[in-house]
């Protein structure tokens, strides 16, 4: 059986309004051009999360196809002149470079892709993520696939019961570790808690009757801070998860999106705050410029069609963990400009923040006690014990 591939390929071309949602015309350029220009696709599905244009593709080229980045680049450079004349705010905001070179990674723009050899019935879905960074998925997916309380399949089923191997990319020191579950759990937590370093980047079955190289997750990893050496926006990621026959069931893939967890982003994409998963209508980002959104696209796919998309946080099983999301929201937002409601300082490193304490560098003097340690150091001799006094 050949392999197709699933990518989704997504890009902020401009907000409607500021940084909140879509504008229509957009999501219909966008369509327009994959219509008459995407010939290296089998099928495409245009969405959206907030300001986030998300191009979802399958196709039988494999990951990292110029032909399909290349059609991605040029339907972004097409949406991005339609949010010109719209004065769309942020017009091709994530468009970081003048020229496409071979691939869109590291050009701005955010991509997730898996290549497998499709089953008879393939369940997938992609998360969309709106005013977050690609660690906001470190906690649900380790839950899907490594925690038997959201997973129960872990326990029950023996096509799962071997558990997942974790690829964890380290975005500072830019390498990767692949760690196995069960048995290096802790290991995985140790790394995957600390979100804003390391990020999961694709899950494997470690048995099972899936082939073990093939990806069943991947999630975006690119920071967009890190390319544009300044803060442009936030990365907004996405993940693509399969599921069942051996994978998590999609109850369960869903299950990991029910506890609304607080992650970095929202305004300026310089505080913390709930993700809350949402159905297409909600994925808007107002208050705030927020709070965080997850929103699902959920798809059969066959090796020619991605068939129709469903919806599934729609769902009013998911309300109280919006309502959760909104009282975390009314909570957090009391700290006002304080921690943790706003990022710690390392983390504001690429906002407009080292700009206003710059400003102020001249007004510090040293604390007395500083300049007096300073100043006595030459003649500093340890005074004996007895001498003190003791
Ligand atoms: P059905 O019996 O409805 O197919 O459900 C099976 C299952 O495993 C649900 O998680
Ligand atoms: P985006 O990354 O979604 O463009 O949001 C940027 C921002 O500053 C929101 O306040
Ligand atoms: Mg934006
Ligand atoms: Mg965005």
């Amino acid at each position: 059986m050949s392999l197709i591939t699933v990518s989704i390929i997504k890009a902020d071309v401009g907000g409607f309004p500021g940084h909140g949602g879509m504008h229509p015309d957009i999501k219909s350029r966008a369509q327009e051009y994959l219509r008459d220009n995407g010939s290296v696709l089998s099928d495409f599905h245009v969405a959206h999360v907030g300001d986030d244009l998300d191009l979802i593709l399958l196709h039988d080229k494999g990951e990292d196809n110029t032909g399909v980045h290349k059609l991605c680049w040029d339907t972004f450079l097409a949406c991005t002149e339609v949010a010109r004349e719209l004065r769309l705010y942020g017009a091709g905001q994530d468009l970081l470079s003048d020229s496409f070179s071979g691939n869109i990674k590291g050009l701005g723009p955010g991509v997730a892709e898996l290549c497998f050899t499709p089953r008879k019935s393939e369940p997938i879905t992609a998360f969309l993520m709106d005013k977050t960074e690609p660690g906001a998925f470190n906690l649900p997916f380790f839950k899907m696939f490594a925690d038997p309380f959201n997973t129960a399949g872990l326990v029950i089923d023996p096509a799962m019961h071997d558990g997942f191997s974790f690829e964890i990319w380290d975005v500072e020191e830019h390498r990767k570790v692949v760690l196995h579950s069960p048995e290096e759990l802790y290991d995985i937590i140790a790394l995957l808690g600390a979100k804003s370093r390391y990020v999961l980047k694709r899950v494997f079955p470690n048995g099972g009757p899936l082939p073990k190289d093939e990806a069943v997750a991947a999630i975006s990893t690119d920071k967009l801070s890190q390319i544009a050496g300044k803060y442009v926006g936030k990365d907004d990621p996405v993940g693509l998860v399969r599921a069942q026959a051996g994978l998590p069931a999609m109850g369960e893939v869903l299950e990991a999106f029910a506890f609304p967890q607080i992650v970095s982003g929202w305004m300026r994409g310089s505080h913390n705050g709930p993700l809350m998963p949402v159905g297409w209508e909600d994925a808007v980002c107002t208050r705030f410029d927020g709070p965080p959104r997850v929103t699902a696209y959920a798809f059969q796919v066959t090796p020619e069609s991605l068939g129709r998309a469903a919806d599934p946080f729609r769902d009013i099983a998911f309300d109280n963990a919006r309502r959760t999301a909104n009282d975390i929201t009314d909570y957090l937002r009391r700290h006002g400009p304080f921690e943790p409601h706003r990022l710690p300082l390392q983390d504001m490193e690429y906002t407009t923040l080292p700009q206003v304490l710059e400003g102020l560098s001249s007004r510090f003097v040293s604390l007395p006690e500083a300049a007096a340690k300073g100043g006595a150091k030459a003649s500093h001799k340890a005074t004996p014990r007895a001498e003190k006094g003791h």
